[in-house]
């Protein structure tokens, strides 16, 4: 019999098998100092485009202090438990509160984090017989929760709202062939790689021709779109159609945990019956009295929200002027599209990071096509106008060396940290 690590140290996965050559560059790299605009990578100063603290309140200082103070007097550890056992708080129960008020539903739950979250969202509310009909190219979280799922699933076509209907067609007649059971549809807000918001308003169209509730993961979205930061619902007018919204705190709130919210006896269920939460402690008082904070902030500072939209603009227009690919974007994310292999696409985003002093993320082959590399962006509400203009110049000079193959090497180049 083998043993069962024989196979994990042989091969590493698509990603790991680089780990020899990229950690601590290409791969878990180090960002050092103050979370901003300019941050230290390996002693040097970059601009940083890789954070989703979009509104800046990473180290905004009414948050460092709220985040700091709220530490002094609870700890990390209170409360201890599950909520449902000995975790609850007012101040818990006071944040979900405010979330549903923001996002105009008649309740809320907390959750630890947004993937968990998800994944367990969907395995509480979907049994055996219910059917789900996703986005092709939703988030992993969506993707893996779907894997506790034991009844159908249709996947329909990125965005594609003809195939969206057709895969709702499949289901409708498969439920009423069944007999029992309901469907759930579930898509993204914002498409966290491309940028492009989910057809919602069309999705939620739907509902006149067949039955189907609507589940939105709006991590992107949520405090970046909507006149008041309500999200993706809000932005498009049919936040009512959304049954169930969803939005991580990792993002726009610069912090920790996620919620979901909907209608109160739905919530409530959920609140009695999802695993991920019921066998889990509670979010920790500084993470909720901070998570308070930063909602109270992005509500009540709608120029933060300007500013990254400023900022989102200024990067994006100069791109297009430059004769950039930033696809269908509609939201602050920015992908840059271009052509090249891994080794290629490291070895320009070395030349950015060591001689133009620029830091962004990279998305290749296994996650995309081999031959195509996408740059991502995001600007946030701390950037500057210097630092849009240096990375412009910056993507100018490198795509032109790129096109000249200038960057063509056998492999990536070695940049390892010493482990
Ligand atoms: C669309 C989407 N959903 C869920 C998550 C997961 O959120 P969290 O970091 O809170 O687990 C992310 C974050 O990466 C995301 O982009």
């Amino acid at each position: 019999m083998a043993d069962i690590f024989e196979k994990l140290v042989k091969h590493y996965g698509p990603i790991g098998q680089h780990a020899d050559r990229s950690y601590g560059y290409f791969m878990f790299p180090k960002l050092e100092g103050e979370i901003g605009n300019r941050m230290q990578f390996r002693n040097k100063e970059v601009i940083v485009w890789s954070l989703n603290n979009y509104l800046g309140l990473a180290n905004h200082p009414m948050v460092r202090k709220i985040d700091a103070d709220a530490s002094e007097e609870f700890g990390l550890a209170y409360p201890m438990g599950a909520r449902m056992m000995s975790g609850n708080t007012n101040y818990h129960e006071k944040l979900e509160k405010e979330l549903a008020t923001f996002e105009e539903k008649e309740d809320a739950i907390l959750l630890n984090y947004g993937y968990q979250g998800i994944m367990s969202t969907i395995d509480a509310i979907c049994g055996r017989h219910d059917i789900v009909v996703y986005d092709a190219e939703s988030h992993a979280c969506i993707i893996d929760g779907l894997r506790l799922h034991p009844g159908h699933r249709y996947v329909y076509k990125h965005n594609d709202v003809e195939d969206c209907e057709k895969q709702l067609q499949r289901a409708t007649a498969l439920v009423e062939k069944q007999g029992r059971g309901g469907i759930l549809v579930i898509t993204e807000g914002v498409f966290g790689m491309a940028g492009d918001q989910g057809k919602l308003k069309e999705i939620c169209a739907l509902k006149s021709k067949f039955e189907f509730r609507l589940l939105v993961d709006d991590a992107h979205g949520f405090g970046t779109l909507g006149e008041r930061g309500g999200g993706v619902g809000e932005a498009q007018g049919c936040q009512a159609d959304i049954d169930l919204y969803f939005s991580t705190f990792a993002k726009s709130m610069a912090s920790i945990g996620a919620f979901l919210a909907g209608p109160k006896v739905i919530i409530d269920f959920i609140r009695y019956n999802i695993r991920s939460q019921i066998f889990a402690k509670s979010l920790p008082m500084p993470l909720v009295i901070g998570n308070l904070k930063r909602l109270d902030m992005l509500r009540t500072m709608p120029e933060l929200k300007n500013k990254l939209w400023e900022n989102a603009m200024k990067l994006q227009n100069g791109l297009k002027e430059y004769g950039f690919d930033i696809g269908n974007t509609d939201s602050v994310v920015t992908p840059i599209y271009m052509k090249g292999d891994v080794p290629e696409a490291t070895a320009m985003v070395m030349d950015l990071r060591e001689n133009y002093g620029i830091f962004c993320s990279i998305v290749v082959y296994p996650v995309i096509p081999k031959g195509h590399i996408i740059y991502r962006l995001i600007p946030t509400a701390a950037h500057n106008d210097e630092d849009i203009q240096r990375t412009l110049d910056a993507f100018k000079i490198t795509k032109e060396k790129l096109d000249a193959g200038a960057y063509n090497v056998e492999a990536i180049p070695n940049m390892a940290d010493a482990r």
